[in-house]
């Protein structure tokens, strides 16, 4: 099978939106990464994105709807959710909601509970509403690779598997959703929408984690984020630029640290941006870049633990395996 990586018109549309009612998968562009949708209501479709992912079937998806009205058909909106939904959707959020009897165990990896969200970006909007059924969605990269931010990425991991990819540029926000566990009212993934926002509408979240039967955010068990290259984290911390030049003097292959401002002399550094913001948007692509110029080692700046850095940190540490400086 032949990949084209297809310009956001309303032709294409049309294409992509056919292969997703005749049962094929289609890799579409969000606000946060590039997502693989099938039908969610189709549950041989479903099962067509574990396999071109090489996913395990206990990972469950997110329902992507273009529409409010659409994410009561999927689950039961209680009080709390329904401030969410309010204050932050369409945007980089997904909640975690009691699941309707339509939505199948395959796309919710067998749980009772269904993550859906509502992607604030215009192509992906356009794009489930022309479906006309919600798309459950996951990151459009192969498992355990960094997310893929532009289409491009999606095409090197999805080449031949995948008949097409919407373009719709480069993501915006660069790391994934925030998941909000409605039920036990606890946030299960950080991401683009910060704890301090989120608090700020319902109040002081639970911390502790529940004690389940089952893993109440399956694919954070899993490795993720990883590119070929080996990844450190630096701690931010007054010492970081000595820690990194002193880490950096020793290893032996090719390296590389990823910075906002740090000076480092002669080192080979990238930019990764001005700002945490803009770190968090190119992170992944920069991965991905570090792996094609054949990098064996990154080492990337840490940055304080609060708004969009706490997300960032969350997956700089998943990238490193936890290895720190
Ligand atoms: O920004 C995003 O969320 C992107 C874009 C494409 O929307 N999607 C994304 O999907 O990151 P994925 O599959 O790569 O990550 C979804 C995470 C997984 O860790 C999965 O275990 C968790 O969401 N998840 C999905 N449904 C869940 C549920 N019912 N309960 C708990 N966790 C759930
Ligand atoms: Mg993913």
């Amino acid at each position: 099978m032949q990949t084209q990586i297809l310009t956001f018109n309303s032709e294409n549309l049309k294409k992509c939106a056919d292969e997703i009612l005749s049962g094929g998968i289609v890799a579409f562009p969000t606000e946060t990464v590039y997502g693989l949708g099938a039908n969610a209501l189709d549950e041989n479709a479903v099962k067509k994105i574990y396999v071109a992912k090489g996913r395990p079937s206990d990972n469950p998806l997110i329902c992507h709807v273009s529409n409010k009205a659409q994410i009561e058909k999927l689950g039961d909106v209680t009080p709390f959710a329904r401030k969410i939904i309010d204050a932050f959707m369409p945007g980089p959020i997904t909640v975690v909601l009691s699941k309707k009897n339509c939505v199948s165990g395959v796309v919710t990896g067998g749980l009772n509970t269904v993550g859906v969200r509502m992607p604030d970006h215009e192509v992906a909007r356009t794009f489930i509403a022309e479906c006309g059924v919600p798309l459950c969605a996951p990151s459009a990269n192969t498992s355990t690779k960094p997310s893929p931010t532009q289409a491009k990425y999606v095409f090197d991991d999805l080449n031949g598997k995948i008949r097409y990819i919407l373009d719709g540029g480069n993501c915006r926000v660069g790391i994934e959703s925030t998941i909000v566990d409605c039920v036990n009212k606890r946030i299960l993934r950080k991401g683009g929408v910060s704890e301090e926002q989120i608090e700020a509408v319902v109040g002081k979240l639970g911390k502790e984690p529940i004690k389940s039967d089952v893993p109440l955010c399956p694919g954070m068990k899993y490795k993720h984020y990883s590119p070929d290259a080996e990844v450190y984290l630096a701690k931010a911390g007054v010492d970081m630029t000595k820690r990194i030049c002193d880490f950096y003097d020793k290893l032996v292959g090719k390296k590389i640290i990823f910075s906002l401002k740090g000076d480092y002399g002669n080192r080979n550094v990238v930019k990764v941006g001005d700002t945490v913001v803009q770190y968090a948007e190119n992170v992944f692509a920069l991965f991905r870049e570090a792996d094609k110029s054949g990098y064996r080692y990154i080492i990337c700046e840490g940055v304080e633990d609060c708004g969009i850095g706490a997300a960032l940190l969350n997956r700089l540490n998943k990238s490193s395996g936890g290895k720190t400086i």
